[in-house]
């Protein structure tokens, strides 16, 4: 009888017990999580019929049965997140066949990390893991924080890179009560900060690297495809950072295709800046080894990564899925920011990289005008009000909206209300 979940290394395909503490193979590559999907789902013509009838459940418990099979009932911590809005904004955009945007923003955290960590947190919480860590761009601390304070017997500690991520970030795990700590560092830094405490001590880690975690964000191209009534996109279009997030996407996506539930694969396009783009730099010399950079600043900063841990695994799913990796530059990313904002859809400045390379792989012809197309928004516009109070305050930006400041006037309020 084979166990429902396993973990097998994504390199040498060595497999080790899902209840071991490792995030890691002993040749030193990452593992993932691989299922008996035809012991939890048998038929999954009739699975998919059922998902209609668990419309009041959590997303998690809902696609549960492809997610994460073996996650115990009794220990799932949840912030009742996902299902989250699928906009369709193809009114808006003619040039495309249909353009839609999933917004991940509204989860309870704010980002899709919450996608991620409900199933992280509960595997900590039944392995009884009293202490839990992350280094973070300012999403996955948020995110982990909360999540752990809602769990009956667990601290959570996060590493940020300081003075480099958002106050409201940063506002997000000093409320939720985690032990807060900014290191002089990068995101990489904080990165390889964690690993190493990780490997000495009881603490467990709570990054994309935790293979557990990737399966909890499947649900979110699931989740897409369930809105879409099962019909597959052309494309799927999201920002890519430490790479977690595409490898994620990939990985439910291609597992729905071999159910056969999916009867044909979209393509991927993963989108980074020009000043933090090494998926970018490896995709373009035919997936060569992955050179690490020193990541410039970026307004899309929760993507400022120069060393993406996934970087693999999000390889493995672009080729499967024939997939690209395109760049944006910061102009393009703020304006599209700002376009989407004003049309009362409010997203952060990394969201905006995925729309932004949605329109360039348009003009570019890569998208064509016939295709369908799904954008991830990863995080709601609220994380990042500074960066959209600057760029509207500045008024050679292109969609710019200044603040007007005037004397208690009435005679003031009418002329620059008729102005
Ligand atoms: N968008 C947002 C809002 C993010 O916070 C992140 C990553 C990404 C996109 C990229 O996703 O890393 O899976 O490729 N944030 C991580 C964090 C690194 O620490 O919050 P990825």
């Amino acid at each position: 009888m084979p166990k429902l979940s396993i973990f097998q290394c994504i390199d040498c395909g060595n497999e080790y017990d899902i209840h071991e503490i490792r995030y890691r193979c002993n040749c030193g590559e990452l593992l993932e999580v691989i299922h008996d999907l035809h012991t939890s789902i048998p038929d999954p013509e009739k699975w998919k019929c059922s998902l209609d009838n668990h419309l009041n459940q959590t997303s998690f418990h809902r696609y549960k049965d492809i997610l994460f099979p073996s996650s115990p009932k009794d220990s799932i911590i949840s912030l009742q997140e996902g299902d989250t809005p699928l906009y369709d904004v193809s009114g808006s955009f003619t040039d495309f066949g249909s353009l839609w945007l999933k917004h991940e923003g509204m989860n309870p955290t704010l980002s899709f990390k919450d996608r991620g960590m409900v199933a992280g947190v509960t595997w900590a919480n039944y392995l009884k893991c009293e202490i839990v860590i992350c280094a973070s761009t300012g999403d996955t601390s948020a995110s982990m924080a909360a999540y752990s304070s809602a769990a009956p017997n667990m601290k959570g500690i996060v590493l940020i890179p300081h003075g480099k991520i958002s106050s409201e970030q940063l506002a997000q795990p000093i409320a939720s009560g985690a032990l807060t700590i900014g290191i002089e560092s990068d995101f990489d830094g904080c990165m390889q900060l964690v690993q190493q405490l990780t490997e000495k001590h009881n603490i467990y880690l709570l990054n994309s690297m935790n293979s557990i975690r990737i399966e909890g964000q499947k649900a979110i191209g699931i989740e897409a495809l369930h809105q879409l009534d099962w019909q597959v996109p052309d494309w799927f279009v999201i920002p890519v950072g430490n790479a977690g997030n595409i490898s994620a996407l990939g990985k439910g996506l291609r597992e729905l295709h071999e159910l056969g539930i999916i009867d044909k694969l979209p393509r991927l396009a993963g989108i980074q800046t020009i000043g933090a783009s090494p998926m970018f730099e490896s995709y373009k010399n035919g997936y060569s080894k992955l050179i690490p950079q020193k990541a410039k600043p970026t307004k899309a900063s929760a993507i400022q990564i120069g060393d993406p841990v996934s970087y693999k695994k999000a390889i493995n799913e672009l080729k499967h899925f024939n997939g690209l990796i395109e760049t944006v530059t910061e102009i393009e990313l703020m304006d599209w920011k700002a376009k989407i904002d004003s049309m009362g859809i409010s997203i952060c400045p990394n969201s905006s990289v995925a729309v932004a390379g949605t329109m360039k792989l348009r003009q570019t012809g890569i998208i064509n005008e016939t295709d369908n197309v799904v954008v991830i928004l990863t995080a709601h516009g609220s994380k990042f009000s500074n960066t959209a109070v600057e760029y509207h305050q500045d008024a050679s930006n292109r969609y710019s909206n200044e603040t007007i400041i005037i004397k208690p006037d009435i005679n003031e309020l009418e002329k620059v209300i008729s102005s």
